[in-house]
């Protein structure tokens, strides 16, 4: 085989630098069973259009599963000389089949086979994140099914503001982590197209039967237009999207757990085998599983950002650049399931001190508004009220007590429509319980919240 596949037109050879600096397959690599699989698919194509013999075909598809097994089994040798993976699986395939290798890329230009490469290659790894995102799901219904009786306080400002449920928080993040669910579904549409037949941006001569190689693939649609095939890297920048956004969540609730675990709150304690010590103080217990997940965020919102930066202005059809998208797009997708798995891992073997959240719920007059909405009840307008219940946590913070520990007398000082049955009224549990509104964090809300979000799940496993 001559040196380069497209040396003809060259007076001399490459360069050993240029070779280096132009080279992709460390990178690329990681792609070779999807470029094999493509390769098959593009070549019994050709068998059943009759550009290539069945004999020839047969041949050519034997010899790349043969390649593909060497690779898998590490007989393969990477050089840059061979620059690209497709380059290396079809150097490998003319030890096999000799110079018959060499007609394996008729109709065929390493421009959309990269392409399709690429969309094999995300439309497996998107759909390992839906379900690895599912696996999380569960795991956050069934720590907010275990904790259904914790209260602690809601923050807004971060001050407290009124009570909920450790489970209603929670939740919270299941229908973050829900959408982004959706998003990555609505990204596989667009990553779900074949660009095989553009060849190198114009379409090609050869009489293909593209809905063929695409039926093999798994393809649900076909490029539409040639030269968009093979300069369209929307897909990758829409799962970026998605990715981007999915961490943003991983940063807030590692946020939380972050603030959550320190002496100052002691909410909750993460467990010994997913903390790590300090090698000078002793005392340490650090949460670096949500200390890094939220730095990750940070990482995949910068592989977003090349990803943008890299398509910006990009004249058609193909350009070299595009060669760097594939780093940034593995990172994020290696650090998103790498996120999710740590999560679900660690989720489970989180300490609830119930007894601190609760005790928090209960100071700082987060049950203010229900004093006012109490006396609503009995008449007076709203903004008297709040008037009142102001002044009341005025007098409560005087005496550094709160609310609920006033007497029947101090706090009918400031109405006289209080009665007794306001120390019910401001209990935790019955503000919790008030809260009915749909979506609330009344118990009866949350718990069918759950329930909800169980079915969700169990549907969308059946998909
Ligand atoms: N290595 C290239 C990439 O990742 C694929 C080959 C591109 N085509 C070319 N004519 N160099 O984008």
């Amino acid at each position: 085989m001559a040196d380069k596949p497209w040396d003809g037109r060259f007076s001399e050879p490459t360069d050993k630098a240029v070779e280096r600096f132009t080279s992709s397959i460390d990178i690329d690599k990681r792609l070779y069973q999807h470029d094999i699989n493509g390769s098959i698919a593009h070549c019994r194509m050709l068998g059943k259009c009759g550009i290539l013999t069945s004999d020839e075909a047969d041949a050519i598809v034997e010899g790349l599963e043969k390649v593909g097994e060497e690779i898998e089994q590490g007989k393969l040798e990477f050089t840059d000389r061979l620059e690209d993976i497709h380059m290396h699986v079809e150097d490998r395939l003319s030890v096999h089949v000799g110079d018959l290798a060499r007609k394996l890329h008729t109709g065929r230009s390493r421009n959309d086979q990269i392409a399709l490469d690429t969309r094999l290659y995300l439309r497996e790894e998107t759909v390992k994140i839906i379900n690895a995102l599912l696996e999380l799901r569960r795991v956050i219904v069934s720590f907010a099914e275990k904790h259904s009786d914790v209260i602690l306080p809601g923050y807004t400002h971060m001050q407290r503001a009124q009570p909920v449920l450790l489970a209603h928080h929670f939740m919270a993040y299941y229908e973050m982590f829900a959408r982004d669910t959706q998003r990555f579904r609505e990204a596989l549409e667009r990553i779900d197209v074949m660009p095989l037949g553009a060849a190198a941006l114009a379409g090609t001569t050869y009489p293909i039967d593209q809905a063929y190689a695409a039926e093999l693939l798994g393809f649900s649609k076909i490029s539409d237009n040639s030269m968009d095939a093979v300069s369209d890297r929307d897909f990758i920048m829409e799962f970026l999207s998605a990715a981007s956004i999915c961490m943003i969540h991983f940063s807030r609730i590692s946020e939380e757990l972050v603030i959550w675990s320190s002496s100052e709150f002691r909410f909750i304690e993460i467990a010994d085998a997913f903390a790590t010590g300090s090698s000078i103080m002793p005392q340490k217990k650090n949460p670096d599983i949500p200390e890094l997940v939220r730095g990750k965020s940070g990482r995949v919102i910068g592989d977003l950002v090349s990803l943008f930066t890299l398509m910006k202005s990009l004249p058609l059809a193909y350009n070299r650049d595009m060669q760097e998208d594939k780093p940034p797009l593995m990172d994020a997708v290696e650090t998103v399931k790498s996120c999710i798995d740590i999560y679900c891992r660690m989720l489970p073997h989180i300490r609830v001190n119930r007894n601190v959240m609760a005790d928090a719920a209960q100071r700082g007059y987060l049950n203010a508004t229900d004093l006012a909405d109490y006396l609503v009840g009995r008449g007076m307008p709203f903004r008297e009220a709040h008037g009142c219940a102001g002044r009341a946590v005025t007098y409560a913070l005087g005496k550094n007590s709160e609310l609920h520990e006033l007497t029947l007398d101090e706090l009918k000082s400031f109405s006289s429509l209080i009665e007794n049955d306001i120390y019910l009224t401001l209990s935790s549990k019955a503000l919790i319980d008030r809260r009915r509104s749909y979506g609330g964090t009344a118990y009866e809300n949350v718990s069918s919240q759950i329930e909800k979000a169980k079915r969700q799940i169990a549907q969308e496993m059946e998909r």
